[in-house]
């Protein structure tokens, strides 16, 4: 797996997930400290946090506990991240199902939120950011 591709050849060493807890993310994880990845994931854990249990050790892995709607802390574990990727979300019948009264207006109106106010945090980072490495 290579990102040099999303961050135009600049090298990628340090990466946040959102959702990184969730199924998705829990694949990806492993396979990016295996390729030497710094990695953070950010997940607000509404299904647990077992299945990164196995690499909470890894000095190469920090798990924070945050909302993507909650901009000041995102933002402060986005800063130092040389790529985001996005997986923060509530999918699936079974989800929708168990927060059947939730479903309508976290999936369609809260998902929305969720991917705008990362891109507004994103737009804050690029004005402030300083050539890297
Ligand atoms: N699972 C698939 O096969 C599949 C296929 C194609 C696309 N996708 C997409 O990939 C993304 C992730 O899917 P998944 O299957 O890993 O979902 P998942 O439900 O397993 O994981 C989603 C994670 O997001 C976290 N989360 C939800 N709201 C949050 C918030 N406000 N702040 C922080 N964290 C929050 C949850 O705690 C969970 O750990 C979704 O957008 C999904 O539509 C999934």
């Amino acid at each position: 797996m290579n990102f040099n591709g999303i961050t135009n050849g600049v090298s990628t060493k340090r990466v946040l997930i959102t959702g990184g807890a969730g199924y998705l993310g829990s694949t990806l994880v492993p396979m990016l400290l295996q390729r030497g990845y710094e990695v953070v994931v950010y997940d607000k854990f509404m299904w647990g946090a077992g299945s990164l249990l196995s690499h909470a050790g890894n000095p190469h892995l920090e798990i924070v506990r945050g909302d993507i709607l909650d901009k000041k802390l995102l933002a402060r574990w986005m800063s130092d991240c040389d790529a985001i990727i996005h997986l923060a979300a509530i999918v699936g019948y079974p989800a929708c199902e168990k927060f059947r009264d939730e479903a309508v207006e976290v999936c369609l109106l809260r998902n929305i939120p969720h991917t705008s106010s990362l891109l507004q945090v994103l737009k804050f980072l690029r004005v402030k950011d300083k050539p890297r490495e």
